[in-house]
């Protein structure tokens, strides 16, 4: 495993990271084995991924709750990263959040504690004054973001943030243009979430039917199938012919398609670690493999050639799940 250094100046992150959203036994992703989730998470310890993301509103706290039970007796090998959800940004309720999941994962402090989505209704100075009192009081290490994109990132400057979190694959490239400049100039890399497009990546659907129905949720999908929030007719003919394309490159190269998915997110200077979801060891392992094994410049080229076309097609929210228009006056609800 390799690692990279944030910010803070000492403290290291694996280029491979776990997420916790399909622990939270929440409709999109179904029901949670939970014996197989706290064993998957221990397995990605002992295997050298040491951050894990989590938060309160993944299933009203149950994702939490595996992970003080995963970590339980190892604490110090992991940096445990929260998020506090947009509606928890006033001072009190920052404070309350992050008491609240301290208390469910039964641990003392988080490493870093991260807005889950931003919330322009709310003075970011009122957010920050609450995160440095928990830095004082030793509830929290550091500062972190999600879904930040241009028309919120300057607000980030001289915060010590150390993280930005953007949905980011190669289906879904659409954060790359929203990089404000602002994330550069401080340091600040992008935790790529849902690297493998919720599962698309790796393979293992051949058409839109295939996809469990409640996923069919987020923007990849058409909205005909009313399990969304938002109105758009979704990209699944480009994005299932794109992965056909994908596994003919997989097969010839004789490298999986996640492999492939990792390997172009890797060879991305922006992106300082790739956060996956497992639900077992056996894909904890697979996406181990994937992420440790090697592309070739040449391929990473074809890929970027390739999904390029398809980000073409997407135009600009690069919002996964909503296509309302923000206060900044563009698509989505931050973007
Ligand atoms: N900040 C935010 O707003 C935000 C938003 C979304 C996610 N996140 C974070 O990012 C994390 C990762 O996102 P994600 O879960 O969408 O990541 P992902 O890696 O794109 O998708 C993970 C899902 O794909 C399937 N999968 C993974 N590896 C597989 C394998 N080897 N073989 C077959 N299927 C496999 C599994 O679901 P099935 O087995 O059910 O198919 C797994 O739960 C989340 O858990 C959460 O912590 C943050």
């Amino acid at each position: 495993m390799d690692y990279t250094l944030l910010n803070d100046g000492k403290t290291r992150i694996s280029g491979l990271s776990l997420g916790t959203w399909s622990y939270a036994d929440v409709s999109l992703w179904g029901s949670c084995d939970r014996d197989s989730a706290v064993a998957t998470l221990r397995e990605a310890i002992e295997r050298g991924i040491n951050l894990i993301d989590t938060a309160e509103r993944y299933g009203d706290g149950r994702a939490e709750q595996v992970v003080g039970e995963a970590i339980a007796g190892r604490r110090d090998k992991v940096i445990l990263a929260d998020k506090i959800y947009s509606s928890h940004l006033r001072h009190d309720d920052v404070i309350a959040a992050c008491e609240a999941s301290l208390r469910r994962m039964k641990t003392d402090y988080l490493d870093i504690c991260q807005i889950h989505w931003p919330n322009p209704d709310i003075d970011p100075d009122e957010t920050f004054d609450a995160f440095e009192e928990l830095k004082v009081r030793g509830k929290i290490r550091m500062v972190s973001v999600c879904n930040y994109g241009l028309s919120c990132a300057e607000t980030l400057r001289g915060r010590n943030v150390v993280l930005n979190q953007m949905p980011y694959s190669l289906i879904w490239r659409l954060a790359e243009e929203q990089l404000s400049p602002v994330l550069e100039e401080e340091h600040i890399p992008v935790w790529a979430y849902s690297p493998l497009a919720q599962g698309l990546l790796t393979g293992k659907f051949r058409t839109p039917e295939d996809v469990p129905m409640n996923r069919r949720a987020n923007r990849m999908y058409d909205s005909k199938w009313g399990v969304g929030r938002h109105t758009d007719h979704g990209f699944e003919q480009d994005i299932f012919a794109f992965l056909d394309e994908l596994r003919r490159l997989s097969g010839e190269n004789g490298l999986s398609m996640s492999a492939l998915a990792f390997g172009f997110l890797k060879s991305r200077k922006c992106v300082g670690s790739i956060l996956t979801g497992c639900r077992s060891i056996a894909q904890l392992e697979a996406n181990l493999d994937a992420y440790e094994a090697s592309v070739p410049g040449d391929l990473l080229e074809k890929l970027d050639a390739l999904s390029g076309t398809l980000k073409a097609k997407m135009g600009k929210n690069a919002d996964l799940w909503e296509n309302g228009v923000n206060k900044a006056g563009s698509e989505g609800r931050i973007f």
